[in-house]
């Protein structure tokens, strides 16, 4: 089972996903257990007090050491069991579906969400991995932490419904291709046809219509992806 810690000063942000997603029925299958920390419960002020002012100026307030450094430590892992302690940030490699299969190898992760205008930069020894979700900045990590989750909980057995497949043939998949186009009923709506080799039960035709369909839109959309 993946053990999941995630570490955020807005710990209600997950509510909802961990509620009502699909990660809530992995829980639920007994695929992953996920822990939220609040980060204030590692503070020891009246005031609850994760942040201060950078050393050297500049805008807005910095997340501080000694908070990070007790919650992180306190997300205890079984002896013989090697953690990933991943924290969200704009200048992390950028999240992809390789490394949502490699993480979902894994036996415990830790997320480090940040907030305010990021970490004091020795709170940096504590991560694994810096992981960026793509060029823009949020104001927390939060959304971040969920969307890797999102993806990685995905790909533990038994979480779709149509077991290896159901991940293996989509977008970013072994082929590295866009996934080709999909329908459902009704096989005509207003005048837009369901291409007939997808009616006609020859699964062959079907398999080299989507392969190359694939092909056509990765390069239309994603030529970066052939490369
Ligand atoms: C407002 S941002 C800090 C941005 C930082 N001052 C900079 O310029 O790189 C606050 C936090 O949001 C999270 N965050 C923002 N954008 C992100 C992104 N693209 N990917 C992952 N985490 C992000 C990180 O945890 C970051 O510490």
């Amino acid at each position: 089972m993946l053990k999941i810690d995630i570490i955020s000063v807005q710990p209600g942000m997950f509510k909802g996903f961990l509620e009502q997603s699909i990660v809530a029925r992995a829980v639920k299958k007994g695929a992953c257990e996920i822990r939220i920390h609040d980060l204030r419960d590692f503070t020891h002020d009246k005031w609850r007090k994760v942040d201060d002012k950078p050393y050297g100026g500049g805008p807005g307030m910095l997340m501080m050491c000694g908070p990070w450094f007790e919650a992180v430590e306190s997300c205890e892992t079984e002896q013989g069991v090697d953690r990933r302690v991943i924290m969200t940030s704009p200048a992390g490699r950028r999240f992809d579906q390789r490394l949502a299969e490699e993480l979902a190898g894994e036996s415990h992760l830790v997320f480090m969400c940040g907030h305010y205008e990021g970490f004091d930069a020795r709170i940096r020894t504590l991560a694994t991995d810096e992981v960026s979700i793509g060029d823009f900045v949020m104001t927390g990590g939060e959304l971040a932490a969920a969307t890797m989750v999102d993806s990685i909980v995905r790909l533990l057995p038994g979480v779709l419904g149509g077991g290896p497949a159901a991940t293996s043939s989509e977008s970013f998949g072994r082929d590295g291709l866009l996934e080709a186009p999909q329908y459902t009923h009704p096989p005509v709506f207003r005048g837009m046809a369901v291409p007939e080799v997808l009616l006609s039960g020859d699964h062959r035709r079907i398999d080299a219509w989507r392969n190359s369909e694939a092909r056509k839109l990765t390069e239309g959309a994603r030529p970066d992806l052939l490369k």
